[in-house]
């Protein structure tokens, strides 16, 4: 008998951003339930080779290719999660409040919010399919930022995404050309929920000062 829970696509209103037009985002979201039907379909296939308590010889190299097929699709539909959940219905601010959260940390850790900003944008310009990510690391709230290859090379283990950015050209192809990731990035920006960055970011303040 199966044990294991099936995820469920969660829903973004996300209708009205700057330059992401909401065809995009309807193809967008039918990518990541995508995600979220893979991990169920892989999750339980895993189950049923371990369910005698065993992994014979000969279900090794299916069980290994189902395994490491895993790490890829529970990864897109975490981080299409994130995404989303820092994208603002009807577009945001553009740069946060001198007085955020986000910016304080953004200066201690990298000297100012300009000196963060060019490198994560750097990161969302590199050439390859993947995701630019802010993370804060819990054991001293410093931010990093970081390249992510596909959906699983290169996460941090343990660190905690504050601000992710899809950078796979799906996510702007209906409404750019391939070159012109610089638009979509600046498109990204002028719609970020900083109010969610924030909650991420306290948090993890919280649970740091609890340690
Ligand atoms: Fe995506």
């Amino acid at each position: 008998m199966s044990t294991t829970t099936s995820y469920k696509p969660r829903e973004f209103n996300l209708n009205g951003l700057n330059g992401i037009s909401d065809e995009t985002l309807e193809m967008h979201f039918k990518l990541y339930e995508g995600y979220v039907k893979e991990t169920n379909n892989l999750t339980e296939k895993i189950t049923k080779f371990i369910e005698d308590g065993n992994v014979d010889q000969e279900e090794m190299p299916a069980y290994s290719e189902l395994t490491r097929r895993l790490g890829f699709e529970y990864n897109g539909m975490v981080l299409h999660e994130y995404y989303f959940e820092n994208l603002k219905s009807g577009g945001g601010i553009g740069d946060p409040e001198r007085t955020a959260k986000f910016v304080k940390a953004a200066e201690s850790s990298f000297g100012s919010y300009e000196v963060w900003k060019a490198d994560f944008v750097g990161i969302g310009k590199m050439r390859g399919v993947g995701w630019a990510i802010c993370n804060q690391n819990p054991a001293n709230g410093r931010l990093s930022n970081h390249w992510i290859t596909l959906h699983e090379t290169g996460n941090i283990a343990g660190f905690d995404p504050i601000l992710v950015m899809d950078v796979w050209e799906h996510a702007y192809l209906l409404d750019y050309k391939p070159a012109e990731r610089p638009k979509y990035i600046e498109a990204f920006f002028s719609n970020i929920d900083w109010v969610a960055v924030e909650k991420r970011l306290q948090q993890k303040s919280t649970r740091s000062a609890g340690a």
